[in-house]
């Protein structure tokens, strides 16, 4: 009440003590009644080796059959498969998705395994964030986001494995992230707790955040710091029902006796489901979406040039910003164009200058030729002419020749 006081007070509200009935007490019901008709939803990821009992505690979870095939160890990659289911309990409807990964942990190289559970969840993100930008937008829009990731660690005893620590460190600012012993049935009661310190110590080591159950709502404060320090939760799953002296329970039959489930003093099963479905599921869904989701969304938006405040420190408006950028779009292409006429222009200049050289050097190329040719030419005639003369000379010297064969035998016949 004093928080809220103080607050009244920054804001300058006056409180004032109603007097009579106005109605709006029933809010609240409104809104339970809307919740009611439209349905929740809640989407649950379930990280862990293939066959640590995923199915097996959804299905306990939610004492069904989800009817989930099993997985092969021999996946070269890490997949996730994601199914949908309606539920109803009394009359309210929950639209359940379980997203369980395939083939984690069973690759020789491991690096990498967590990138499709990252790239998962950010689609998921992603998706929303672009339908709360869409024009219009649906209102019937399946939010995927996931709500809740529950990590299931190997009941191995000794510590996390590299793995796990990698995973978690890689989604724990993405998604609220619930620690779960698997298979807690395989480790005594002593090693389970120095085994849960062991794993609580090493994520403290890690700067891993795992998800802590809300405490700032009276009602629920108590339970929920006491549900903080038993993290993380052993956990058995079974849907067999085993007889426990006259009553059937939901257990695991082993040669020395019965595991019940639902049973504290066996496993923290009641514990998670407690804290998962019955007190913190609305705060699950709070805390993705106004702090994971918001860290996303602010990520985004900042890489694609979009914020609050200009470099004046002075608010800015998105309108602004868009205005901004599409004046530099403007601009950008503008100089873009210009720099691809001036490109064109030196081009066609530099084509131009080619064609000028090599016409010239055929110019040149022609009337070194021409020349050679006149040349020759001039030649041939110095040699017709001489040959003419010498034709001349020749034809000269016969007709002597002859001249003189006919005049001797004129002389002697005169003798
Ligand atoms: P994939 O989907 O194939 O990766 O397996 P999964 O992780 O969903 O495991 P699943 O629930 O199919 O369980 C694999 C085997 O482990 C089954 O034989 C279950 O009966 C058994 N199992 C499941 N939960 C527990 C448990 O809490 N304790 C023990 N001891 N066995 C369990």
């Amino acid at each position: 009440t004093q928080k809220v006081e103080r607050h009244l007070q920054k804001e300058n509200i006056r409180r004032l003590t109603t007097l009579g009935h106005f109605g709006f007490e029933c809010l609240p019901y409104q809104l339970v009644n809307k919740s009611m008709r439209q349905g929740f939803s809640f989407n649950i990821l379930c990280v862990g080796e293939t066959g640590i009992g995923k199915s097996t505690l959804i299905n306990t979870l939610f004492n069904t059959n989800l009817k989930d095939s099993r997985s092969s160890h021999f996946y070269p990659n890490v997949g996730l498969r994601i199914q949908t289911y309606d539920l109803q309990e009394s009359n309210v409807q929950l639209k359940l998705t379980v997203v369980k990964t395939v083939g984690y942990g069973d690759q020789i190289n491991k690096e990498g395994s967590y990138q499709p559970i990252i790239d998962y969840i950010d689609a998921q993100f992603e998706a929303y964030l672009q339908e709360e930008l869409k024009i219009k937008r649906s209102f019937t829009y399946h939010d995927s986001r996931i709500h809740v990731c529950l990590y299931f660690i190997s009941p191995t005893g000794h510590s996390l494995k590299s793995l796990d620590l990698l995973t978690m460190k890689g989604i724990d600012s993405k998604v609220n992230i619930i620690p779960l012993i698997a298979k807690a049935d395989t480790v005594s009661k002593n090693d389970l707790q120095k085994f849960k310190s062991k794993i609580m110590s090493e994520l403290i080591s890690n700067g891993i955040q795992i998800y802590q159950f809300p405490t700032d709502d009276e009602s629920i404060a108590q339970t929920n710091s006491s549900m903080n320090g038993m993290l993380p939760f052993a956990v058995v799953g079974s849907t067999d029902e085993v007889k426990v002296g006259k009553r059937m329970v939901r257990g695991r039959h082993y040669p020395w006796g019965v595991l019940q489930v639902e049973n504290e003093n066996h496993c923290d099963f009641v514990k998670l489901r407690d804290m998962l479905l019955c007190t913190n599921m609305e705060d699950l869904k709070e805390q993705t979406h106004i702090h994971h989701y918001e860290c996303y969304r602010y990520r985004t938006l900042q890489k694609m040039g979009f914020t609050d405040v200009g470099p004046d420190n002075q608010p800015v408006s998105f309108q602004e910003i868009y205005e901004a950028k599409r004046i530099q779009f403007y601009d950008q292409c503008q100089r873009e164009e210009e720099e691809l006429k001036k490109r064109f222009m030196q081009q066609v200049k530099d084509r131009e200058t080619a064609f000028k050289d090599a016409e010239k050097e055929l110019q040149d190329k022609f009337e070194h030729l021409k020349r050679i040719q006149q040349e020759e030419i001039m030649k041939l005639e110095e040699e017709r002419r001489q040959l003419e003369e010498e034709i001349i000379d020749f034809c000269k010297t016969k007709a002597t020749c002859e001249t003189l064969q006919t005049q001797p035998c004129t002389s002697i016949k005169k003798d």
